[in-house]
């Protein structure tokens, strides 16, 4: 069946939807009930640091945005000023209060936009390297909201499993309701962008080099130690039994958007690359502290 167009219209209207539907969750909507913190921090502790990190990092990813969309349009503009970064900041606070009713230590965000992203920045300033930052720029908002909404599903059914029902219903349910609607926007922009043809084939040429030559996984900021934890995520939400499995769930819109003339292309080699080299590094890390993962 073909795909139905997807209009500007269209994306202008989903995002005025997510905004009506999903007002910011407050802090004080959380039951901090926690029945077994010892428990909640040994399952899940880590992965639960990594998000607070991640989404905290959304005020950096908002400079980003302004640095290599310095044309930014109306409906791109709705929808990280008034949805995506209201949302997502009180994702990072409430995770970042949860990790703290762990035991934990508060999150440390990493707030500096990089030197590969002000380079960028400064090319886009030229019409047609604006939109191939547009396209690697929603490619990016789609892989890794993708991995959020899959580590969310994941934590709640294990939060569940643990009777930790206040966690999974008050924190966990209404910030995994929220993602899907952010995976869509991505979605739908990037498939716009490739369906009305905005970019010449050398265009697209040049996204697909600096996707394979720039791809990170979710929050890892190209930063090995970055790489290390996100493996650790990985190990502790239990994916690596199929990182081939999750590459593909990850790459899904890249690989029909950028790589569908690469027949037989289940997943773009460079997610599970990241995926193995991620997971590696965490060992690596245990190894050298002589810690072991038991779960
Ligand atoms: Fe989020
Ligand atoms: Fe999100």
């Amino acid at each position: 069946m073909p795909r139905q167009p997807i209009t500007q219209k269209k994306i202008a209207e989903h995002v005025q939807r997510l905004g009506e539907l999903y007002p910011p969750i407050s802090l004080d909507s959380v039951d901090r009930t926690i029945k077994n913190p010892q428990a909640v921090a040994d399952r899940y502790g880590h992965v639960i640091d990594y998000l607070a990190r991640v989404e905290l990092e959304v005020d950096r990813n908002v400079l980003e945005l302004l640095c290599l969309l310095p044309d930014v349009d109306d409906t791109n503009k709705t929808f990280y000023a008034d949805v995506w970064q209201p949302q997502e900041i009180q994702h990072g606070l409430i995770l970042d209060r949860l990790q703290q009713d762990l035991g934990r230590q508060p999150a440390e965000p990493h707030l500096d936009v990089s030197f590969k992203i002000k380079i960028l920045g400064a090319l886009a300033n030229l019409k047609p390297i604006q939109d191939v930052a547009k396209l690697l720029y929603f490619l990016t908002g789609a892989s890794t909201e993708r991995q959020a909404v899959l580590a969310y599903n994941q934590i709640n059914s294990g939060m569940r499993e643990l009777g930790e029902s206040a966690i999974s219903e008050t924190i966990i349910s209404p910030i995994k309701q929220q993602e899907p609607g952010h995976f869509a926007f991505y979605q739908m922009s990037a498939t716009a962008m490739i369906q009305d043809k905005v970019l010449r084939p050398w265009q697209v040429f040049l996204t697909r080099v600096l996707r394979e030559k720039s791809y990170n996984l979710v929050g890892t900021n190209a930063m090995d130690r970055y790489r290390a934890d996100m493996g650790g995520v990985v190990v502790q939400l239990g994916l690596d039994s199929d990182l081939e499995g999750y590459a593909r769930e990850v790459g899904r819109v890249e690989t029909r958007l950028l790589w569908a003339n690469e027949q037989g292309m289940e997943f773009p080699p460079y997610i599970l690359r990241a995926l193995r080299e991620s997971v590696e590094l965490y060992q690596e890390r245990l190894g050298h502290t002589g810690r072991f993962a038991t779960a």
